[in-house]
């Protein structure tokens, strides 16, 4: 969340505002079409009323982070959930799925985690490829280098061992169950990748590689005004 600390790296809002930028060009260029609340302003959602509210709820719209390292290029992530439930409410009018975009850049890492409840389809859509490198948790939440690790790819599946990197090209796709680590990368330029999910809870339901020292939200410098708020930001969350 974007809370202030004195020892982690900041990211300027006008390094966020170039990103947002940049990933919807990139959007429109793909081909790919983006709701209308993603080309909002935070004036236009200061009008929004109480009808917009499974937006603010439920966490959607634009997402940047850096996980806390300050060099968004080789460690950072660009996002825009589409679709979400809420992981407090899943009665049976609620949505018990995500859907998120991830515009990822050439080598810019994701870095380990694994998820305690969620588990996910990482889909590369378009342009360039995704590698996604997978490893199961040890007992003490470390990689755990031997044990080979059960895949599904484009619903096929096998049995690869620890530290394997799987590419996806546009169209294929990889299926993430809890408590497997992976990080990913592009190569060859951007890839815009989709993301299908059971309920996406940030604030609880990721496990970052401990050594990593990495954190799931960027702590912002508003040097300049924003250009969209981020979903948190349209949730009114600090
Ligand atoms: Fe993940």
């Amino acid at each position: 969340m974007a809370t202030t600390s004195e020892c982690r790296p900041q990211i300027p809002r006008s390094e966020v505002n170039a990103i947002l930028q940049r990933a919807a060009a990139f959007c429109r260029e793909m081909n790919f079409h983006l709701p209308p609340f993603a080309y909002w302003s935070p004036e236009r959602w200061e009008q929004a009323g109480p009808e917009y509210d499974e937006i603010r709820r439920n966490r959607l719209g634009w997402d940047v982070t850096d996980f806390g390292k300050g060099d968004f290029a080789r460690i950072g992530l660009a996002l825009f959930t589409i679709r979400n439930g809420h992981p407090e409410a899943l009665g049976e009018t609620d949505k018990t799925y995500c859907e998120k975009l991830l515009i990822v850049e050439q080598h810019q890492v994701t870095p380990y985690h694994y998820h305690r409840k969620k588990m996910e389809d990482i889909i590369c859509r378009a342009g360039a490829k995704l590698c996604v490198q997978v490893y199961n948790p040890a007992a003490d939440d470390s990689l755990d280098r031997e044990r080979p690790v059960a895949v599904s790819v484009d619903g096929r599946r096998s049995e690869v061992p620890a530290g394997t990197i799987i590419e996806l090209h546009p169209g294929e796709s990889i299926t993430l169950p809890s408590f497997q680590y992976h990080q990913f990368w592009a190569e060859g330029g951007t890839s815009l990748v989709g993301e299908v999910s059971k309920v996406n809870d940030d604030e609880q339901d990721n496990s970052f590689l401990p050594e990593l020292g990495v954190g799931r939200f960027p702590d912002i410098d508003d040097d300049v005004a924003p250009l969209h708020l981020l979903c948190w930001e349209c949730a009114g969350d600090e």
